[in-house]
């Protein structure tokens, strides 16, 4: 299952990806933000983060304007590594060297199409399993 989340400057790239999740078949859960009122973007950062953590999701997609404060939102809680990424070259890179579980899109930085490729990248790459990636994943949780 993947969890997906944004706030108010999020919004309406999130369901554009959800719309696409569903043309590629893929099963999520919408944690919000259900409108385009202004809200929170740590709420819907931690309700992602946490269910990535606790093993309900297995990978999540955050969106806020920036990207930024929805990402450094999900990286405090402990297992979650979210990479905010704005190109494919880093999505991929994420998923193959840190295993990122949870990709970030600043919806105002990235148009939709990019953010849709982004999305696709993320959800295709697997990690490359290396050791030394391994070891410094571990590292990261200290
Ligand atoms: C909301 O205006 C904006 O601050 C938020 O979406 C995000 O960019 C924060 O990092």
């Amino acid at each position: 299952m993947l969890g997906i989340g944004s706030d108010h400057g999020g919004y309406a790239l999130k369901q554009a990806i959800m719309k696409h999740l569903e043309a590629r078949g893929i099963a999520y859960q919408d944690y919000g933000t259900y409108s385009e009122a202004s809200c929170d973007y740590p709420d819907y950062g931690r309700a992602v983060a946490l269910a990535v953590a606790n093993g309900a999701c297995d990978r999540g997609i955050l969106i806020c304007g920036t990207g930024i404060g929805i990402s450094i939102t999900a990286n405090k809680v402990p297992g979650v590594r979210a990479a905010l990424c704005g190109d494919c070259f880093s999505a991929e890179a994420t998923r193959s060297h840190n295993d990122a579980n949870i990709l970030a899109l600043g919806a105002r930085v990235v148009g939709e199409g990019l953010a849709l490729k982004i999305v696709d990248t993320f959800l295709d790459t697997p990690f490359s399993n290396d050791e030394r990636h391994i070891r410094r994943i571990q590292k990261i949780e200290g």
